[in-house]
């Protein structure tokens, strides 16, 4: 192996450390940052009179021409043969064999621990950019959907047993939302990606008058990190990007869940596209949810990358340790397994059918319950009361057998036993609303409820959030629409 600090030592390497020292193929990732770090270091390199221009000038065309070679598709399988510890040596050594002498002189004033701190801001940076993007489609997605189903009533779960009627439209913006939320979270964590570490050295500082300021403008940040030693040891991007991940992944999984649930034979509320769906070598009827469950199943996969981050760095005495090279197969794995579940997820929602009929004839007479007590609550009668009598009337309408939706007023009556008996008389004509879906939904158009109005308010928040995000994500609350 071609290392960058061989002179120190009298002997090579054994296999093994050789073998669990070289990250190159897992960091060969960052090249296209590193080669912008380099061409931004050796303009600060210059710019103190370190370099001269004919050096940058031949370091720089160095660089291109790494680009290029790094762009043929050859390069992915050349990278495992190349002799290099890290990408950061495989730089030096391209540009040195390239560009002469100059590129002896590219690592003057730097460690790999701010350049390795700075290759990942630029990758977070831009991987974090097709993650809102990749969101904004899904976001999409969902939209489309709810507006198609704004009439579509189901019955809506808690302990997974029905409890109230929702509309489809409404439980689709549920799912709107949080990918929102997960969108705002990556919007906030950029402003903390927002400097440049390059200039930390190994921990110290560089040793050299670099303008920091300049340097971190080359690169498309705002300001220097403020503090060399937290500059090179934290991780504080990465624990926060896949934190973010986990938490996105996590709302993909309970969706994943419930859906995977609806397309079974016994709920049949919705059929998957063949596209994202796959058959059974052996059972030859079987279609199964794979996407969903696939996504699922990598939800646990970012979790765990999250947790191997938090526990690389929890014991981690200050500054950089070695174990700190062990971020990235995680970082990458979380950010690539979520930006394919995102993609996954929205192919899913663009393409499912929803069998409105099922969604409407599953719900069970019961769901009215709630309706009911708050009918004898508006006429009058205390909750708790209502809450008591109407238990009493649903017991006893199981018992019987009754469906409460085809009950004449005075069977319903009948059916509240004592000692509540009296207050049945506050049941007129009216109640028979209780069991319609429809007036259930027309009473919850407060901010945030199931109600038409409210969901057409969501939606309207969506139309104007989705068009302002297009290019950069705002805060956009129900009350600007
Ligand atoms: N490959 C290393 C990493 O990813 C680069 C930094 C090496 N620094 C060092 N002091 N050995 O962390």
């Amino acid at each position: 192996m071609m290392t960058l600090w061989a002179g120190r030592f009298a002997e090579e390497m054994t296999a093994a450390m050789a073998a669990v020292n070289r990250s190159l193929t897992t960091d060969i990732r960052l090249l296209p940052h590193d080669l912008q770090v380099n061409r931004a270091w050796t303009t600060a390199l210059q710019q103190i009179g370190l370099l001269t221009a004919t050096e940058v000038e031949a370091i720089h065309r160095a660089l291109d021409t790494i680009a290029s070679e790094a762009a043929k598709p050859a390069f992915a399988v050349q990278v495992a043969a190349f002799p290099d510890e890290d990408v950061h040596s495989f730089v030096e050594r391209r540009v040195t064999e390239l560009a002469g002498a100059a590129g002896q002189k590219i690592h003057t004033g730097r460690s790999r621990n701010d350049q390795v701190a700075t290759d990942l801001r630029l990758y977070l940076t831009t991987t974090v950019e097709q993650l809102r993007a990749a969101l904004h489609h899904a976001i999409t997605a969902l939209v489309t959907q709810a507006r198609q189903h704004q009439e579509t009533v189901m019955p809506g779960y808690t302990h997974l047993q029905q409890a109230q009627p929702v509309t489809l439209a409404h439980y689709l913006l549920s799912a709107a939302w949080m990918l929102r939320d997960d969108t705002m979270r990556l919007t906030d964590l950029t402003t903390r990606l927002d400097a440049c570490p390059l200039g930390s050295g190994a921990l110290a500082g560089s040793a050299y008058p670099i303008d920091r300021q300049a340097l971190a403008t080359a690169l498309g940040f705002s300001a220097p990190t403020p503090n060399s030693m937290a500059a090179v040891s934290a991780r504080d991007d990465c624990l926060e990007v896949v934190a973010a991940c986990a938490i996105l992944m996590t709302h993909l999984s309970r969706y994943a869940e419930d859906w995977i649930l609806w397309s079974t034979q016994e709920f049949h509320f919705i059929t998957l596209a063949d596209s994202v769906s796959t058959g059974s070598s052996m059972m030859p009827q079987k279609k199964n949810p794979d996407s969903l469950e696939l996504i699922r199943g990598k939800s646990a996969r970012v979790i765990g990358q999250m947790q191997t981050l938090f526990t690389l760095l929890k014991g981690l005495p200050f500054t950089y340790a070695r174990d700190l090279q062990e971020d990235k197969p995680a970082l990458f794995d979380a950010l690539d397994q979520t930006l394919a579940s995102v993609a996954l997820f929205t192919d899913v929602v663009s393409s499912v059918t929803f069998h409105a009929e099922t969604m409407r004839a599953a719900i069970d007479p019961g769901v009215f319950a709630t309706e009911l007590a708050d009918y004898l609550s508006r006429k009058g009668v205390p909750f708790r009361t209502a809450h008591a009598m109407v238990a009493g009337l649903m017991r006893n309408a199981i018992a019987r057998k009754c469906d409460l939706r085809q009950c004449s007023v005075a069977e319903l009556a009948a059916l509240v036993p004592e000692p509540h008996r009296s207050a049945a008389k506050h049941f007129t004509d009216d109640v028979t609303h209780c069991f319609d879906p429809i007036m259930t939904l027309a009473r919850r158009n407060l901010v945030g409820g199931t109600g038409p109005t409210s969901v057409a308010q969501q939606l309207k928040a969506f139309a104007l959030w989705l068009r302002h995000t297009q290019d950069e994500p705002t805060h956009i609350g129900l009350q600007d629409t």
